[in-house]
């Protein structure tokens, strides 16, 4: 599949997406059990990957949407800006960030210090996909579905200049 100037190949398939998604959750409904967790899915990455989790999970929950981009193209740019658009008070409650990729966890580190000024009752990080090489920061990953290696990949709500999140398998660019 070519996405502006770049040849990308599949290289996770739905069906193993929808599998690690399926069990993550069963880890989520486990771990939380009589809680009623805030689930805060980080716009725009992670729209797919949270509507399939959600639909996994067994517990009484809710659902939000914040945004931090800090990307552009295939290179980050280091610009962390803030967190926008938390409309939920979710002072003494258990938060679970829903987000696509972990790439330098710079993103996730400063959307931590920002969620920890609100006092949530506990805060983890749930994300589709992790790069672990290219990690930067010390960061708690509690729930991964899946590890890759370091490749800039698309599809499955994750972009390349906007471009490519509406497919339902993950594509790698082929080099
Ligand atoms: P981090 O702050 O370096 O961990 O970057 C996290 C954000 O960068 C993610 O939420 C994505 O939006 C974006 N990102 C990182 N790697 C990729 C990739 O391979 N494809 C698409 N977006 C990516």
């Amino acid at each position: 599949m070519k996405v502006k100037d770049k040849e990308f190949r599949v290289s996770i398939p739905e069906s193993e997406i929808l599998k690690q998604v399926a069990r993550v959750a069963k880890e989520i409904n486990r771990d939380y059990e009589g809680e009623t967790p805030v689930f805060l899915a980080v716009l725009n990455g992670s729209f797919m990957f949270a509507a399939d989790l959600l639909r996994e999970i067994t517990l009484p929950c809710e659902i939000s949407f914040v945004k931090m981009t800090s990307y552009e193209g295939v290179n980050s740019t280091g610009t962390i800006r803030e967190m926008i658009g938390l409309n939920t008070d979710i002072t003494g409650r258990p938060v679970i960030i829903v987000e696509d990729i972990v790439d330098t966890g710079l993103t996730m580190a400063h959307m931590l210090e920002t969620l920890k000024a609100h006092n949530p009752k506990s805060v983890d990080i749930c994300t589709l996909l992790l790069k672990p090489d290219k990690l930067k920061v010390n960061l708690d990953v509690r729930y991964c579905c899946l590890e890759i290696p370091n490749e800039f990949i698309l599809g499955y709500g994750l972009d390349y200049d906007q471009l490519g999140r509406n497919t339902r398998d993950i594509y790698t660019v082929v080099e």
